[in-house]
């Protein structure tokens, strides 16, 4: 199959739509990354997802809708508390995990009675669904397990030959995945850290948001976790990465200690001349959406640089830097270390 690349303008949007139609897929931009669509109906093009992506079977996706009326064809009984958060965050980085509508197809939702929908704020991807008339299941378009994709070039490289359309609308403005919030419990639960914080979710709704054990911490092949996607080594780059805690100061004396072919360092801008060795940098050490918007780029780049080891700067932990921190624990396989 050859796979092309168009430019997010009217005729390639019809091209989209009518593949869509068909039962195919189609990568397209939103603003987070860039997702792989298909209809949230039709079963069939849904396992075309699950397999160009290689995506275990049990890790369910995102609905994507074009305007509050198509809420209702992806969830039943919506509680208030998702108008609010929809009111305040959408179109936007926000997925919201509630009681799954019957005619969603089975396999977007991996068999669970719960489904994760958001409307994204991208003009391309907006145009795309609204024409459709119908939700568009979309995960990350990439392999499972490599870095999400930014650009459409990051598509191509991971889904070239396996999918017919890639529509590019440019350099992805968020940069990490949406924030995932299930409404489905007594209390809101942060299922994934994104573009919309914590600290946001809970001024809006006025009361706390519980963040599930899996956003911190390594959960078992074999565990249930409340977020499937949370349980698989994710974003990773070839290369071993380690990330390290502690000053500027203790982190240049620490890779100093172990130098050797092929190690790298992701650092935050301006730092990289503090030491000798090779480096990338992903954003200002104070600029959370600057590291954000950069991260998944920075661990691609590490790759075509064929880097081996890379010793990472440790972003902090409140506000959209969550987010940040929480891909780089998995990108890391959680080996964190402290110096
Ligand atoms: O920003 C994003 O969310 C991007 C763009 C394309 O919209 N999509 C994305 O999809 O990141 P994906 O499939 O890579 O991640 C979806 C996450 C997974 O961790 C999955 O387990 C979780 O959402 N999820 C989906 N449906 C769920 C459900 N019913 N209950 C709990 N978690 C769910
Ligand atoms: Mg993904």
């Amino acid at each position: 199959m050859d796979t092309i690349i168009l430019p997010g303008e009217a005729d390639a949007i019809d091209k989209a739509v009518k593949l869509l139609n068909e039962g195919e897929l189609v990568a397209i931009p939103t603003e987070t990354v860039y997702g792989l669509a298909a209809s949230s109906f039709d079963a069939k093009a849904v396992d075309k997802i699950f397999a160009a992506k290689m995506r275990p079977q049990d890790n369910p996706l995102i609905s994507h809708i074009a305007s509050i009326d198509m809420l209702g064809m992806v969830a039943d009984n919506v509680p208030s508390q998702a108008f609010v958060l929809a009111d305040a965050f959408w179109p936007g980085p926000l997925t919201l995990v509630l009681p799954k509508a019957k005619k969603l197809a089975d396999n977007v939702c991996a068999g669970l009675e719960s489904a994760a929908v958001r409307m994204p704020n991208h003009k391309v991807a907006l145009a795309i669904i609204k024409q459709c008339g119908f939700p568009l299941a979309a995960p990350s378009a990439n392999l499972s397990g490599s870095p999400s994709p930014t650009s459409a070039d990051h598509v191509f490289s991971d889904l070239n030959g396996k999918i017919k359309l890639i529509i590019d609308g440019g350099v992805c403005d968020v940069g990490v995945e949406s924030t995932v919030v299930s409404l489905c419990g007594e209390k809101p639960v942060l299922l994934r850290p994104g573009g919309v914080s914590k600290e946001q979710l809970q001024n809006v709704l006025s009361c706390e948001v519980i963040v599930a054990n899996a956003v911190l911490n390594a959960v078992q092949s074999n565990e249930k976790v409340q977020s499937p996607g949370m349980k698989y080594k994710h974003y990773a780059p070839k290369a071993k990465v380690v990330l390290v805690k502690g000053s500027l100061e203790s982190f240049n004396n620490f890779v100093n200690s172990n130098l050797g072919e092929g190690v790298y360092r992701l650092c935050f801008n301006g730092e990289e001349n503090t030491h000798a060795s090779s480096y990338v940098c992903y954003g200002d050490k104070n600029d959370a959406y600057a590291q954000a918007h950069n991260i998944f780029a920075a661990l691609r780049q590490l790759d075509t640089l064929n880097a081996q080891t890379v010793y990472v700067r440790c972003p902090s932990q409140d506000g959209v830097s969550l987010a940040v921190y929480n891909r780089l624990l998995r990108a890391s396989a959680f080996n964190v270390i402290e110096v």
